[in-house]
């Protein structure tokens, strides 16, 4: 039964991961900062070889005791790792880059950015690899998103987020490095764009919801067949498929959902 930790696991895509990584069958280690407080996690953790485990993914201690405790549970090995878990700020999620209410805002916002979105995952990665090392399938399957990608953001005139969008694209150069350094191994390391994804647990207030039109226009001008956010369902499995299918030679590359660049 291959193995799995889902990291950043509570809600929206990682919840998804782990309920459809459990319904095949695989032993699941979701690591999320609460698992207690995570009604989707409660529900999913009698089902068998689901494991909850309290870890943040900016705390390197609490993830090597994350990895010691799969260590144990496996017998020290694991087959793959995904790093779903990231920040995007509430706040400024809709705020252009020089447009901060104040500077110190924007050096909060970008440094907790990086912080969760490219250490985090790095960390994660690093606290595994020993284990990963060990396993059968060496994949490690990183999210980041399309608007990490330039020359789509710039053509789709995306001006928003953009300390999240900066970190996410920082994210591709993580597994780019990693993928280097592990190619004679038989690593895969695949960052992937899950594709506009509906995660959001409360409706969007009008003003949100007039920024999200205005985005979704901006995509359509690069993708005219966009229709709107898939759900958390399709997405993960479109994910898992591309991520079943990429071999190591592939390996440091950033697609989409599709498995190719095609984001949405
Ligand atoms: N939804 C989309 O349309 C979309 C599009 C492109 C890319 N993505 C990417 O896909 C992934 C999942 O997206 P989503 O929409 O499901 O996100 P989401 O609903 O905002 O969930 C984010 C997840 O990350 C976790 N997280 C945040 N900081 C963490 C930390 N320090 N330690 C551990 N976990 C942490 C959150 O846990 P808490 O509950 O503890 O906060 C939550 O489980 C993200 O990497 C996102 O950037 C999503």
């Amino acid at each position: 039964m291959p193995s799995y930790v889902v990291a950043g696991a509570s809600r929206g895509i990682g919840l998804e991961f782990v309920a459809q990584l459990a319904t095949k069958g695989n032993q699941v280690f979701a690591l999320a900062r609460n698992p207690d407080k995570s009604k989707g996690l409660q529900e999913l953790k009698s089902r068998p070889g689901v494991t909850l485990i309290q870890a943040d993914i900016t705390d390197p201690v609490a993830l090597r005791a994350a990895a010691e405790q799969v260590s144990k549970a496996t017998g020290g090995t694991l087959d793959v790792l995904i790093n779903n878990g990231a920040y995007i700020s509430k706040k400024h999620e809709f705020v252009q880059i020089d447009e901060f209410p104040s500077d110190q805002e924007l050096i909060d916002d970008f440094k907790l950015s990086f912080e969760t979105n490219v250490i985090g995952p790095v960390l994660t990665i690093n606290a595994f690899l020993p284990l990963l090392r060990k396993g059968q399938v060496k994949k490690v399957l990183t999210l980041s998103t399309g608007v990490a990608d330039a020359p789509t953001v710039l053509a789709s005139e995306y001006a928003y987020s953009p300390a999240y969008c900066v970190s996410k694209t920082g994210l591709e150069m993580v597994s780019v490095k990693y993928a280097i350094k592990y190619k004679t191994e038989g690593f895969v390391f695949l960052t992937i764009s899950p594709g506009v994804v509906a995660t959001a647990e409360e409706p969007p207030s009008p003003e949100k919801l007039a920024r999200l039109q205005e985005m979704f226009a901006g995509i359509v001008k690069v993708a005219p067949h966009f229709k709107g956010p898939i759900q958390p369902s399709e997405s993960v499995e479109l994910m898992l498929g591309v991520l079943d299918r990429t071999t190591v030679e592939q390996s440091g590359a950033f697609l989409s959902h599709f498995g190719n660049r095609q984001w949405v």
